[in-house]
């Protein structure tokens, strides 16, 4: 294998095994917000053990998501040399912003939320889950404009710089907030937080229906369950809305992406295909099921407007079509389904009749797994389909500015071998990290909520309660991480409440 198919096994292995982590701490951080709002308002029992445990495991898939995500800023610069070149500016810029806006707001105020359960009152906890679910949020937010600019750039120019005396092309920002608004930006980013909250909705529903089955924490499972039923039925109809307004937009922005997730070889009036196998040899879809018209009527509003085909598509510009269309279609299939299981499931929850019904629950235990993979199948439909280029070419303000092609983005000086050796060790390592993830994620699933959970100290109207608590932080010389190892349980009464019942949860 050559070292472009190399490098691009080896980026499209790493970014799915980080894009498991960013969508499941987003929508579970959506949850942890509703979660705590209600126990902010009834200060129940049951809704602060939620809380707790949901934070617990929120926890352990944000360090994940960072500590993977990290790996690819690296190999920008190890395998993809010429293309950081060219992105540079404006990427520097976005990946700042992420970094300085929204991974400090994520980060600053998860260690309020995971160890300040005893020592910050319940407003000043929900509002550090509030800015830990928006930080993540606008985490997506710069991440998503970034990876939007390359597939419709705007709000730049080209320059050329010498590297290693040669001629390298290189985009500048002209328009700060036309890169940022681009063409494809705010529907990408709408569908993408929605395929998080889809995600998050099912992962609880996943646990909680687990729960239910082996008739384990009763109140706590079926308070999460229909919470998390209720995310993934108004996500799951949200998506196709989203969905379809980013459809749209392909068919403006990007025709060939379009084409080959639909396997329209030639323009004219297109097919919808609800599943297919299309050959790119043959130019046809095989053992296709198509409804007639219907792409045609979704982008034009009209069954017989021609929608364009691949054949209008310089040959060397065209994408290969078999991967985009099976994931795009995978992606829609489980959108669908989500549909059909969450809308039969909603008249259900009322008298609990759902949890009486022990088929559907092993459906939503595994129903996560669809989830995972419709966010998966999402991105490798969106990054697969605008092949071969890595920055679409664009014309701004009439002018033509040149794309540059996956090809021509590589490292001059990485070889074959050593991307493949790469390769070789994020897969010994990434399968360790894997495993840790399943067993840690195992054992705080097995251990469950606390059943009695200690209520934390009340703040009071004024905000004299945050004072007094800043003042004790002061005039002690303990640290949080002190309150877990119990060193400084004098100083503090939740401290002592912990050491006396055997430790932090
Ligand atoms: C139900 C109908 C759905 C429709 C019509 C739809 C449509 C689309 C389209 C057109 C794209 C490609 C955008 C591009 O190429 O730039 C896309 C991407 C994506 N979709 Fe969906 N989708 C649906 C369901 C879902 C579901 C259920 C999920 C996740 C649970 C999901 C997650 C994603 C993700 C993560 C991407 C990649 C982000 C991007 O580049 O846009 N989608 N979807």
């Amino acid at each position: 294998m050559d070292v472009e198919i190399l490098s691009r096994l080896q980026f499209a292995g790493t970014i799915m095994f980080h894009y498991l982590f960013p969508p499941l701490t987003i929508g579970l951080g959506l949850i942890m917000v509703i979660i705590e709002g209600i126990w902010l308002k009834t200060r129940d029992e049951t809704w602060n053990a939620a809380a707790r445990f949901w934070t617990r495991i929120f926890a352990l898939n944000f360090a994940l998501g960072v500590s993977t995500g990290i790996v690819m800023e690296f190999e920008f610069g190890t395998n993809w040399a010429a293309y950081s070149r060219f992105v540079g500016d404006v990427f520097g810029s976005a990946l700042a912003a992420e970094g300085i806006f929204a991974f400090f707001l994520e980060s600053g105020f998860l260690a309020v939320l995971v160890f300040g359960w005893d020592r910050v009152g319940p407003k000043m906890h929900f509002f550090s889950a509030l800015m830990v679910f928006l930080g993540s949020c606008f985490s997506a937010v710069w991440i998503v404009v970034a990876n939007s600019w390359q597939q419709t750039p705007a709000g730049y120019h080209i320059v050329e710089q010498v590297v290693h005396g040669e001629i390298m092309p290189r985009a500048e920002i002209t328009d700060f907030w036309a890169m940022i608004f681009n063409p494809s930006s705010v529907d990408r980013l709408t569908h993408t937080l929605v395929g998080a909250m889809i995600l998050g909705g099912l992962f609880v529903c996943s646990v909680s229906a687990w729960y239910l089955l082996k008739g384990r924490h009763e109140q706590f499972a079926r308070r999460c369950f229909t919470i998390g039923v209720v995310v993934a039925a108004v996500f799951s109809l949200l998506a196709l809305v989203t969905g379809h307004d980013q459809a749209h937009q392909v068919s403006e922005t990007q025709p060939a992406k379009l084409a080959a997730y639909e396997g329209h070889f030639e323009t004219g009036p297109a097919d919808l295909y609800l599943f297919g196998w299309p050959d790119a040899e043959t130019q046809e879809v095989k053992y296709g099921l198509a409804i007639p018209g219907m792409l045609s009527f979704l982008v034009h509003w009209d069954f017989d407007e021609p929608v364009t085909g691949l054949n209008d598509i310089p040959a060397d510009e065209r994408p290969r079509v078999w991967l985009p269309f099976q994931m795009y279609h995978l992606m829609i299939g489980l959108g669908m389904g989500f549909i059909g299981l969450t809308l039969f499931t909603l008249p259900l929850l009322k008298g609990g009749r759902v949890f009486r019904m022990r088929w559907l629950l092993w459906v939503y235990v595994f129903a996560v797994l669809g989830a995972f993979a419709a966010n998966q199948a999402g991105w490798i439909a969106a990054e697969t389909g605008r092949q071969p280029w890595i920055v679409y070419p664009s014309v701004q303000g009439g002018v033509p500015m040149q794309g540059l092609r996956t090809s021509d983005g590589l490292s001059e000086s990485v070889g074959a071998g050593q991307v493949a050796w790469s390769i070789a060790m994020f897969g010994a390592i990434y399968l360790l990290l894997f495993a840790v993830w399943i067993f840690v994620l195992n054992s705080k699933i097995q251990h469950g909520p606390d059943p009695h959970p200690h209520q934390p100290p009340e703040e009071s109207e004024d905000g004299a309660g945050y004072l007094a608590s800043a003042a004790g932080r002061v005039g002690h010389t303990d640290s949080m991480t002190d309150a877990k190892t119990g060193d400084n349980r004098e100083t503090t009464p939740a401290a002592a409440r912990l050491a006396g019942e055997g430790g932090a949860p």
